[in-house]
């Protein structure tokens, strides 16, 4: 293995410094380190590094949609975005609701090498609603899944709910809840609200989120176990969740950077690039996300990146999947709406998009400190750059990011797993 002298980036934007890799770990942090024979440099004046990010929500399609996405090219998506951890939805075809698929996803991730996959296990059988799938056995299989989720769709049966809360318990798991009561959403198109009215959309009224998120507290608290709600949208979600936690339950929380940026209003031009599951909901919205995510109530950024092909969402709205891409602009748009609005620091980032993340999924080596003898999985940013988003630059297979045309600020220089560089220059090496 080849150490690197990183020299100059400052962790978590604060006073620059070096930093000298070896062995798959920081080896040393200090000004003025000289490198051992043999290492190479990377000059990072000007760079900030980051623990490497974790997403807690990302589509990898594979098995089953490889014309979307497969491990491999969502993986370089992910380490492009500046990620050396992922927990790859459970939605696939076959869904991942049995050991055996768990570790083809896992073995898959190994297999790519550029960020560590970690598969999240279904929590009812091919993701039906009606019984646990085998819990225990994603638990103990080589792919040592901790968090479940029936992503797509939400765990609706509450007597459902309330027993896979428990059984996750006996290994530390946690429940990851798409919070949607179906039947307040049958048919439902985008957020309800003045510009659906106007649009003549049937909507997602906010409340078919908060009333299943207010019911899963609850059961929680009362069992004990950990729950986390996935991509939440809507400010009085962010309340309930507020209050949740003033009472002790084990319970965490994500929003994505779509959430945090785009609004309904985007539906008045029936690009279906536009239509997401939880829909895009107001300015208000953004705001109480925004401000949660700052107070910790809201505990993560997650990408929920949701690639699709061309003819599920080159259609006509009421047709489209939902769904967006969100990898490779993460951080982006999270340095555009936390750190450049001024609600958020460096180091906030690092917790809410690294550190937090990696504690859900209960990833032992992720998210760990910029310090000596930690693993060097890290990520060095450029926060004074400006680029403007190509889908068809895109790593990923699909096209169907929101950002096409758009400047983002901040771009990711260079991702190292484990003291190896999977991405330089803003280039994926493998
Ligand atoms: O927009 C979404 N797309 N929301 C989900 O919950 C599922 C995801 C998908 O799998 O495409
Ligand atoms: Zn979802």
């Amino acid at each position: 293995m080849t150490a690197w002298l990183i020299r100059g980036p400052a962790p978590y934007g604060g006073e620059p410094t070096d930093l000298l890799v070896r062995d798959g770990v920081i080896a040393e942090v200090g000004r003025g380190l000289s490198a051992p024979r043999g290492a190479h440099r990377l000059d990072a004046v000007g760079l900030v590094a980051l623990p490497g990010l974790v997403d807690l929500h990302t589509h990898l399609r594979e098995p089953g949609r490889e014309d979307a996405e497969t491990v491999e090219t969502g993986s370089r998506a992910a380490a492009l975005g500046g990620y050396t951890a992922v927990h790859a939805m459970a939605n696939t075809d076959p869904v991942a609701d049995t050991a055996g698929v768990v570790e083809q996803v896992w073995r898959l991730g190994r297999e790519a090498g550029l960020v560590d996959v970690r598969p999240v296990g279904a929590v009812t059988a091919g993701l039906a609603g009606e019984r646990l799938a085998e819990l225990g056995a994603m638990a103990d299989s080589a792919a040592r899944v901790r968090v479940f989720s029936d992503d797509g769709r939400c765990v609706a049966d509450a007597a459902l709910m309330r027993r896979a809360l428990e059984y996750v318990k006996a290994f530390d798991g946690v429940v990851a809840q798409h919070a949607e009561e179906p039947r307040l959403t049958a048919g439902a198109q985008m957020n309800e609200g003045a510009v659906a009215a106007r649009l003549g959309l049937a909507g997602w009224p906010a409340a078919a989120e908060e009333a299943v998120i207010a019911r899963d507290v609850l059961l929680a608290g009362h069992v004990g176990s950990r729950l986390h709600v996935c991509h939440v949208s809507t400010a009085g979600s962010v309340a309930i969740l507020r209050w949740a936690k003033t009472k002790g339950t084990r319970v965490t929380a994500e929003v994505t950077p779509h959430h945090l940026l785009l609004t309904d209003e985007l539906a008045e031009t029936y690009d279906p690039v536009y239509k997401v599951n939880p829909p895009l909901r107001t300015a208000e919205d953004i705001a109480a996300l925004r401000a949660g995510l700052a107070d910790g109530t809201i505990d993560a950024v997650a990408t929920d990146h949701a690639p699709h092909a061309l003819e599920d969402k080159e259609t006509e709205w009421g047709a489209a999947r939902p769904g967006m891409l969100g990898l490779e602009t993460a951080l982006s748009v999270a340095v555009l709406t936390l750190v450049e609005s001024g609600v958020m620091d460096w180091r906030a980032v690092a917790d809410r998009m690294s550190v937090r993340p990696a504690r859900i999924g209960r990833l032992g080596d992720a998210g760990r400190d910029l310090t000596e003898g930690e693993p060097a999985s890290l990520v060095l940013v450029d926060p004074a750059a400006r680029w403007q988003v190509d889908p068809a630059a895109s790593a990923s297979r699909s096209r169907n990011t929101p950002y096409a045309g758009r400047e983002l600020p901040a771009r990711v220089v260079a991702t190292f797993l484990r003291g190896e560089p999977t991405v330089f220059d803003g280039k994926a090496l493998l």
